[in-house]
């Protein structure tokens, strides 16, 4: 086989499709976000960033480098080897407790990245329970879908948040037969929550166990940063509730956080938190920091919360469109993949604002976007320029705009 030729194929097809992957080359500014400069081969230029799920600013917070600066000084670089040989150090120890503490279960468990923690979780969990069906939302992230395709167990998808869809496949399996059911709490694309308290009382009614990914909700919501089931009471309903700490935390790494039991379970049976390296200690140690800031800390998310309303009323005073959804997640909806790309393109060339075109197949054909999240670290000043970028954009493209815009 002429393996290059294939490669290179399989590429062109993407590129064709309109599916080929452009990564901007970006350099954050400490103390400066969400402003970068970007590279081009052309050059470099500063732009603004407004797609970044660094949704509060923490990867530049001062409590956060801080910890991380400690932590190198004392313990130097990488972990140097897996949990089990020699890589748990006391940074790793005391931000599992702070994580516990977080979602008020016995027991945290860190992996090296969200992904890997629901991969590595649910893969276990599923092939490790025997004759355990898994029910997936069908909007489930990829590292949901590819942990549970991993542990081989029976697998039923139900109709994204429909809970009638989900009793219904409760009701289709026998009564002692273990089940879990994987959901998700902010749907990252469209900005929308699951009906978490009606999930656990179906999950109570057919005796399955809760698998929570709040990857989109962790640090931001929930008087402590808990997440959607903090701020609605629901913390202890959940078997297990996951989260990253490379978003709202501003770091990297995920963990999940359950029973003393089933963190153990997980810990001693999962190949991807077993063997591989554990985080940096000064990573740990960051995201501990962000962690413990943000439980006693509201202002990043107070300030957050102001710039979404501001975003979202703006974009109404000229009719531009965009999903109504109770999170701070705006889908700017073009519609349109040619376009969405051609205003991702301009808007990074000509008014120097960042903002990745989402197309398919991230989200379904005919509803391609710009998604856009505002942060306390975006200015007023950022908005007017965002928006009126916007305006112009949507005039050039002859893009439809909402009865408002005609006011
Ligand atoms: C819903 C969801 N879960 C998990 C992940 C993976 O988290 P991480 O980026 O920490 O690997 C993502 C990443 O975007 C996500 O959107």
């Amino acid at each position: 086989m002429d393996y290059e030729k294939h490669f290179a194929d399989e590429l062109n097809r993407l590129r064709e499709e309109g599916n080929y992957r452009v990564f901007a080359d970006l350099e954050r500014h400490k103390g400066a976000f969400p402003s970068a400069t970007n590279r081009t081969g052309g050059g470099a230029r500063e732009v603004t960033i407004w797609c970044s799920n660094d949704y509060l600013g923490m990867g530049q917070h001062p409590a956060v480098l801080s910890a991380m600066h400690d932590a190198l000084d004392k313990s130097g670089a990488g972990a140097g080897g897996t949990r089990n040989i020699s890589g748990t150090t006391h940074n790793h120890v005391l931000l599992e407790r702070e994580l516990a503490d977080l979602h008020g279960k016995e027991d945290a468990l860190l992996f090296t990245s969200g992904y890997v923690s629901n991969w590595a979780a649910l893969g276990t969990l599923a092939s490790k329970i025997p004759d355990c069906v898994v029910l997936s939302d069908a909007l489930n992230h990829a590292s949901m879908i590819e942990g549970i395709r991993h542990s081989r167990a029976k697998t039923l998808i139900w109709k994204h948040n429909d809970l009638a869809d989900l009793e219904s496949k409760l009701a289709s399996l026998p009564a002692g037969q273990p089940k879990l059911i994987a959901f998700e709490s902010v749907y990252s694309m469209d900005g929308d929550i699951a009906p978490i308290a009606e999930i656990c009382d179906l999950a109570d009614r057919y005796g399955a166990m809760t698998y929570l990914d709040e990857v989109h909700a962790v640090g931001l919501y929930g008087p402590r940063g808990g997440g959607i089931a903090e701020r609605e009471g629901l913390m202890d309903r959940l078997t297990v509730i996951e989260g990253t700490l490379g978003k709202a935390f501003g770091v990297v790494g995920g963990y999940i956080a359950a029973s003393a039991q089933l963190c153990d379970f997980v810990r001693s049976f999962a190949s991807g938190f077993i063997f591989t390296t554990a985080l940096p200690p000064a990573v740990a140690a960051g995201a501990a920091a962000s962690v413990r800031h943000l439980k006693q800390s509201g202002e990043e998310r107070d300030l957050q919360k102001k710039r979404v309303a501001q975003v979202r009323a703006r974009l109404d005073s000229i009719g531009i469109p965009h999903e109504l959804n109770p999170s701070h997640i705006i889908p700017v909806m073009v519609g349109d993949p040619v376009k969405c790309k051609y205003i991702s393109d301009v808007l990074l060339d000509e008014y120097s604002i960042y903002i990745q075109p989402i197309n398919y197949p991230t989200v379904p054909k005919g509803t391609e976007r710009l998604r856009i999240t505002p942060s306390p670290v975006h200015s007023e000043k950022d908005i007017d320029r965002l928006v009126a970028a916007l305006g112009d954009l949507w005039a050039q493209c002859q893009l439809a705009r909402l009865p408002m815009a005609a006011q």
